[in-house]
């Protein structure tokens, strides 16, 4: 079917004869069966909702927070929302500095009811219109209940001046009907409805004189969804006119389907237009449109649908680009594609394409066909240039009828706006994008970038840069929590506030430009790949381009992705968390890769693992590695690395790394000896409360020392209150069995210990210590015979690997071995249980009993990674990354 397609579509594009888009359309259908649904780039990074700093804004029982307007010069950012218009501060919209409500009067909301219409929500005042008219005023537009009306909005005051006019022609009646509208020189271009059926559609200039308009007749306008509205200015040097240009997806009239074929446009009109003397009294003389083609030849994939557009506009107009989002009219799998156009493109089209004409076949049929017909001088729907004044025309009222008769009868355009490079920028299966904004960049090597902002009808955000021969999406940021979609986008241009508006029906966020400082490494500072972001070698932090008093010679950036250049320091094994473990326990060692581009890589004292999928042995998820059944040739060295392609080279760098060890052959020591040992340890970890020194002595310690006490005492501090915080990061699954023991025996607590000594009560202390030696002694027997083993911590990583008939072998077999292990007990047991004084000292045990729940939520992902705390792999990884940075 794919060969037959492509056949088709290739014969419709060879006879390049448009009517067979049809073809085209039908071939899209298709194209799904061909694994198109896992199309296009992924995110290099998705951003949790706490690793980004967004500001929300919504106000109490206030919705539909549906056009945005920033106000640069003042800092002020307006939102019209629905019965509400509020400013608010540009640097921080949590800040409100004034907001009126325009409510629909009660009288009008009545008879809107009963004209069948819901009270509570269509028959409310829902702001289409937002725009700045004058230094001192804002134009305003509801929809108000089925009536639309404008007003003027003082700014200062921000009170109506309550002159309503009609808001006919310039803001829907519906707020389910499409809109979009520009102010020019405090002229009102609006595209919409222009009746209570929404039948009617419109194009308007409004100002205080007059108004020009749309003719109403199917070839100048059918059913369509208008989306977009901007000016570019041309600055008049060669005689021109500025123009306004407006993006809609229509029912097309030159195609035959067996359903309504839809199409994208482009229409423009010049700002100087005046409207015909006779003929076209009061309408556009100028009035033009295209086809914006968005086609993929290599999926043979038509995008017939646009939904929003972003002007970019550049110091020259001729440069100006035309950024567009599609995706096609049979969108089930959810394919978007971003299309660029360039002025050229679409100034070769409006100058010098031909028009197509409508053709009556068998008295019924309308045909649409290319015109044949001698085009009239001067040519129709031109601007008043120079080229007309010198045939005497200054105005647009004194164009020849014939002109005007001509544009009347052919408002369309034949040839296509054809895309950048004859294809899109950018497709990407699995999402909806609803809106778009870019911004020019110039990075470091001089170049400049176009960065693209992509909201998605998941209330997401796609940031996306366009490079020589690809498009790099650098990252997803969750903009909406509940997942409505953005319905508008807004960059702020003005040096030095590198902020993104988004609205959306429930509210309003502020995000920045990027997140640069998420980037902990150099590595991944560069492998991100943005250019907002550069690396800060002094402060050996990522950095925003933008942010003020920066050393340029300090910043590096490379945009291919080479971290060649980054000079990072190799901590060494030294500092690697060491996990001790009996022969036939599992090892889990954690290695936290954020990029979705790359995977990681496992060394075994420094040769690459081979992990099959099959393996019964090891296990390797993303974020990490279980080695089942650790025996005697498992002891070593791990490190995990992280690579990732960019430009077909590979780049790795170390994310984590693990000593696994055996557990020591310990002997039987004397009382004496013991005691005296936890009497040295227990002052020493008093000494250093918080410094990490203590652990790294610590770990030495277990390096280096035979004497097993001192390794078995290190692992007993632990249970003990008087381990803090960084300590117990250090010694990892190993402690963790030596905890869980510890909870069947009231071990003294800090503060006791410490007042014993300082008063010198050395009768308590002996005691305290026998009492302790002899809980060390069982402990360490409890080891021995293996009453204690790693059960838990091999029954979670069974868990994780839903093997449910050994999941419940294990966990008999564990309840049968432990008296006492309230936290894998069901939680009934464990409430039934009398509280244990150990859980008054201090230690974190909530972790440990949160993982019995494991078993209830180990179907959600996201929940077992959170719940592999108790491991406390995770901080600790934390814990190793944070030493990377100091
Ligand atoms: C207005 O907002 C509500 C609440 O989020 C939403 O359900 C509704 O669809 C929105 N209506 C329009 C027309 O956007
Ligand atoms: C995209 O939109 C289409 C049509 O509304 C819908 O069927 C599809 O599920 C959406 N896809 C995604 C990924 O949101
Ligand atoms: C504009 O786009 C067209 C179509 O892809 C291309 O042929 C032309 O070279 C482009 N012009 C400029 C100035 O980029
Ligand atoms: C791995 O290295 C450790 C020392 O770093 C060594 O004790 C162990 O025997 C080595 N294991 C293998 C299988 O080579």
């Amino acid at each position: 079917m794919d060969k037959l397609c492509s056949k088709l579509l290739n014969y419709c594009l060879m006879k390049c004869s448009v009517q067979n888009m049809a073809v085209e359309v039908v071939c899209l259908a298709y194209a799904f069966l061909f694994g198109v649904a896992a199309f296009g780039p992924t995110p290099r990074t998705v951003w949790k909702v706490t690793e980004t700093d967004l500001i929300m804004f919504r106000s109490p029982e206030v919705y539909n927070y549906s056009v945005l307007l920033l106000n640069e010069d003042s800092g002020v950012l307006y939102v019209g929302a629905r019965d509400a218009i509020f400013a608010l501060d540009m640097l921080d919209i949590q800040k409100i500095q004034k907001q009126v409500s325009w409510p629909v009067s009660e009288e009008k909301q009545n008879s809107c009811y009963t004209k069948g219409k819901s009270k509570e929500t269509e028959c409310r005042n829902y702001i289409r219109v937002l725009q700045q008219q004058d230094d001192s005023n804002l134009y305003v537009c509801g929809t108000y209940a089925f009536q639309p009306v404008c007003d003027r909005l003082s700014i200062s005051e921000f009170t109506f001046e309550e002159k309503q006019e009609e808001g006919k022609g310039k803001c829907p009646f519906s707020p389910t009907q499409s809109y979009t509208s520009v102010m020019v020189d405090g002229e009102l271009y609006a595209g919409t409805v222009n009746n209570y059926w929404g039948s009617e559609p419109i194009i308007t200039r409004s100002s205080q004189q007059s108004t020009l308009r749309t003719e109403y007749s199917i070839p100048w306008l059918n059913e369509p969804n208008f989306v977009y509205a901007d000016v570019v200015r041309e600055k008049n040097l060669d005689g021109d006119d500025d123009k306004i240009y407006f993006f809609l997806t229509e029912t097309a009239v030159e195609f035959e389907f067996f359903t309504k074929l839809l199409v994208p446009r482009i229409v423009r009109v010049c700002k100087g237009d005046q409207g015909g003397q006779r003929t076209l009294q009061k309408k556009w003389t100028s009035f033009l449109k295209a086809k914006l083609a968005c086609f993929s030849p290599e999926l043979n994939f038509v995008f017939n649908v646009v939904h929003d557009v972003f002007i970019l506009k550049t110091p020259s107009w001729k440069d100006t680009v035309f950024y567009g989002v599609f995706t096609s009219q049979l969108n089930n799998a959810g394919v978007s594609a971003v299309c660029a156009f360039n002025m050229t493109s679409v100034e070769t089209v409006f100058t010098k394409g031909t028009f197509m004409q409508s053709v009556i076949c068998d008295q019924t049929q309308t045909k649409w066909l290319q015109s044949s017909k001698e085009i009239p001088s001067p040519r129709p729907g031109m601007c008043i240039n120079n080229e007309a004044r010198a045939q005497n025309i200054n105005s647009s009222l004194q164009l020849p009828d014939k002109t005007l008769q001509f544009i009347k009868d052919h408002p369309l355009i034949y040839d296509p706006v054809t895309p950048v490079g004859n294809r899109p920028k950018l497709i990407k299966a699995g999402v909806n994008y609803t809106q778009i904004a870019v911004k020019r960049v110039q990075a470091f090597d001089g170049n400049l970038y176009d960065v693209l902002f992509l909201g998605t009808a998941e209330g997401a955000l796609h940031k996306a840069v366009i490079y020589d021969t690809e498009v790099h999406i650098v990252e997803e940021v969750q903009l909406f929590s509940n997942r409505v979609p953005v319905e508008t986008l807004l960059l702020s241009s003005k040096e030095g506030v590198n902020y993104l508006y988004a609205s959306s029906s429930t509210g309003v966020v502020q995000s920045p430009l990027a997140f640069c400082e998420n980037y902990k490494t150099c590595t991944d500072c560069i492998l991100a790949r943005d250019p907002l972001c550069a690396w800060n070698s002094g402060g050996n932090v990522c950095v925003s381009i933008y942010k003020p008093g920066l050393d340029q010679s300090s910043l590096v950036q490379q945009l291919s992705g080479d971290s060649s250049t980054c000079k990072e320091v190799d901590e060494g094994y030294e500092t690697y968390p060491v996990q001790i473990l009996k022969p036939g326990e599992v090892a889990k060692m954690v290695c936290h890769i954020k990029s979705q581009l790359a995977y990681g890589i496992w060394k075994f004292n420094e040769t690459e693992m081979i992990i099959s999928t099959d393996s019964p042995k090891y296990y390797l998820h993303s974020e990490m590695l279980l080695i089942f059944n650790v025996s005697q040739g498992d002891y070593g060295l791990y490190e995990c690395f992280s690579r990732e392609k960019v430009k077909n080279k590979f780049h790795s760098h170390k994310m984590a790394g693990y000593i696994l060890k055996a557990p020591p052959i310990v002997h039987h020591t004397a009382t004496a000896s013991v005691t005296s040992t936890i009497q040295i340890t227990m002052e020493s970890s008093m000494q250093s409360t918080t410094h990490s020194a203590s652990s790294s002595a610590f770990t030495s310690n277990m390096d280096t020392t035979r004497n097993p006490t001192v390794e078995l005492l290190s692992s007993t501090l632990e249970t003990l209150p008087t381990t803090v915080a960084p300590l117990k990061t250090t010694f990892v699954v190993s402690t963790i069995s030596a905890a869980e023991a510890s909870q069947t025996v009231t071990c003294p607590s800090f503060q006791r210990v410490d007042y014993l000594e300082s008063k010198d009560c050395g009768i308590y202390a002996a005691f305290l210590a026998i009492f302790c030696s002899l809980f060390l002694i069982l402990l360490w027997y409890s080891f021995y015979k293996g009453f204690l083993p790693n059960v838990r911590s091999y029954c979670s990583a069974l868990r994780s690997k839903k093997s449910t008939s050994e999941l419940a072998d294990c966990e008999r077999g564990q309840k049968e071995g432990l008296m006492q292990k309230p936290c894998l007990n069901n939680v009934q047991s464990q409430q039934n249980e009398q509280p244990k004084s150990v859980h008054d000292s201090g230690y974190e045990m909530e972790p440990d009993c949160e993982n019995g729940k494991l078993v209830h939520e180990e179907t959600s992902q996201e929940a077992v990674t959170e719940k592999d705390k108790p491991f406390d792999v995770a901080s600790n990884l934390k814990y190793v990354d944070s030493d990377g940075e100091e």
